[in-house]
């Protein structure tokens, strides 16, 4: 259809039409459009401005378009300039007069805003059910190894002995903060626009509140500059998106040292690897590394939009068509990443002797040796000193802690006695970090517990039973 040959001499010229048109992208909001419409519809003849039995003819019509699209009937046309053109120009060579007064107290401006709100409504509530299904499987990760004990690190540097467990529910954490980000933004959608039509509304009596309801928001937008020219939403999903890749990005980075051959803590299974094509005994993780580039990804789609954004005047204008590029690639990038993790690290193979060995190594009881002297009178800060010095003969005489004899330990202190080697004792340090966040099993087992509480809270609240 040449929509513009009331007001143009000349057609638009095929690369600018090229140019303009947005259909190869926007055509994944069909469904949303669809929705949309059969409810403008359908308010359009509840206050008088179509007949009932166009409205009939128009609801048929959609429907059928509906059908035909996802039984793969009808292809979507490059004619059109996007999905909204191309739903419509369909109507009416499906239903003739009728579908011309579909777009009656309407424009593409307000079209477009909801097609977006409904869309992010649905990938938003799709989002939270996926990271639920990956929070299960870090938790059972997580029970699976409550005892097995591994090196902690900062600066990835031997720190202090924790548990692979308690490793693990720190991503748990994080990823429990996405969920709760993406819950709390379903609140910036809850306004519908349908109505504000260009800019200005209408002069025809259209009932907002209907429409609304009817899309199942809570109310309909308060200005309609505002409402056609709004995409915090669109930048607000991209952002959360966008941390939650972070996360993910850092937690494969993790698995690609812990699987290194120096590490050697855990092993991700062939399914999710990669070979080389040349170096016959590579296994490699490559899903891993493909994680941290989509996180690049992400976080550049949030730059992208942001920039797009920044500069542009009341109300609409043509940049907004770009946003769906932004929206769309980051939804999709997320949801692929989120699968292969779940598939990754359910699929894990944990090396919990390698862990409990190198836990043994870099003086990783040292700050408890300072607490053993702390324990025995001594102020923490000369308990750190002599326990450095202890560490600095350990090293030169190739010894562990546990391997040094009481009478060298005396040299240092007076206070050491028998009962120091029970206190260095990985597993008895582990236990003895009792307290509420901290790495003993008991109180991993207590973090596991309250942290399946809240997403259970989640789950019920998005109907994702
Ligand atoms: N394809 C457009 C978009 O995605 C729809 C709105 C077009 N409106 C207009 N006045 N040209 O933003």
């Amino acid at each position: 259809m040449d929509l513009y040959k009331g007001r143009f001499n000349n057609k638009t010229s095929n690369l600018a039409h090229e140019f303009n048109s947005s259909i190869t992208v926007d055509y994944k909001l069909y469904k949303y459009d669809i929705m949309g419409s059969k409810v403008h519809a359908k308010m359009l003849e509840k206050c008088g401005i179509i007949s009932k039995s166009d409205y009939k003819k128009i609801k048929e019509g959609l429907d059928s378009i509906l059908e035909d699209i996802q039984n793969g009937v009808l292809e979507f046309s490059i004619e059109s300039e996007d999905i909204h053109m191309f739903v419509e120009e369909q109507l009416t060579k499906r239903i003739g007069e009728a579908g011309k007064k579909l777009h009656t107290a309407r424009s593409r401006n307000d079209q477009v805003a909801l097609d977006i709100k409904l869309y992010i409504r649905d990938k938003t509530k799709k989002s939270i059910g996926l990271l639920l299904e990956l929070e299960k499987t870090i938790i059972r990760l997580a029970k699976d190894n409550l005892n097995t004990i591994m090196p902690g690190y900062t600066h990835l540097q031997i720190a202090q002995p924790v548990t692979y467990a308690h490793n693990i529910m720190a991503y748990a954490q994080m990823i429990l903060r996405d969920i709760k980000r993406l819950d709390d933004s379903l609140k910036s959608l809850d306004a519908s626009p349908l109505g504000s039509c260009a800019l200005a509304a209408t002069t025809y009596p259209i009932d907002r509140e209907f429409t609304a309801r009817e899309l199942g928001f809570t109310k309909p937008t308060l200005n309609s500059m505002d409402s056609v020219s709004d995409r915090d939403h669109v930048i607000e999903f991209i952002n959360i998106l966008a941390m939650s890749s972070m996360h993910f990005s850092r937690l494969a980075e993790e698995m690609i040292i812990y699987s290194s051959q120096e590490f050697r803590f855990i092993e991700i299974a062939d399914e999710y690897s990669s070979g080389s094509s040349i170096m016959p005994q590579k296994k490699n993780p490559d899903m891993a590394e493909l994680i941290r580039a989509k996180a690049a990804r992400l976080n550049s789609n949030l730059i992208g939009i942001l920039t797009v954004l920044k500069a542009t005047p009341l109300s609409y204008n043509k940049d907004l068509q770009e946003d769906k590029y932004y929206l769309f690639d980051s939804f999709e990038n997320f949801e692929i990443t989120v699968k292969i993790l779940i598939g990754m690290l359910s699929t894990l193979k944990v090396n919990k002797n390698r862990m409990l060995e190198m836990a043994h190594k870099g003086y990783i009881n040292a700050t408890d040796t300072a607490d053993y002297l702390v324990k025995k009178g001594l102020a923490f800060r000369d308990a750190y000193y002599i326990t450095g010095s202890i560490v600095n003969y350990a090293i030169e005489n190739d010894l562990s802690l546990n391997e040094i004899n009481l009478e060298t330990y005396k040299n240092f202190s007076e206070v050491f006695d028998e009962d120091y080697y029970q206190y260095i004792d990985l597993k008895f340090i582990l236990e003895e970090r009792d307290v509420f966040g901290g790495p003993s099993p008991n109180r991993v087992k207590e973090q596991i517990k309250l942290t399946e509480q809240e997403l259970k809270a989640f789950k019920i609240h998005n109907h994702l039973e």
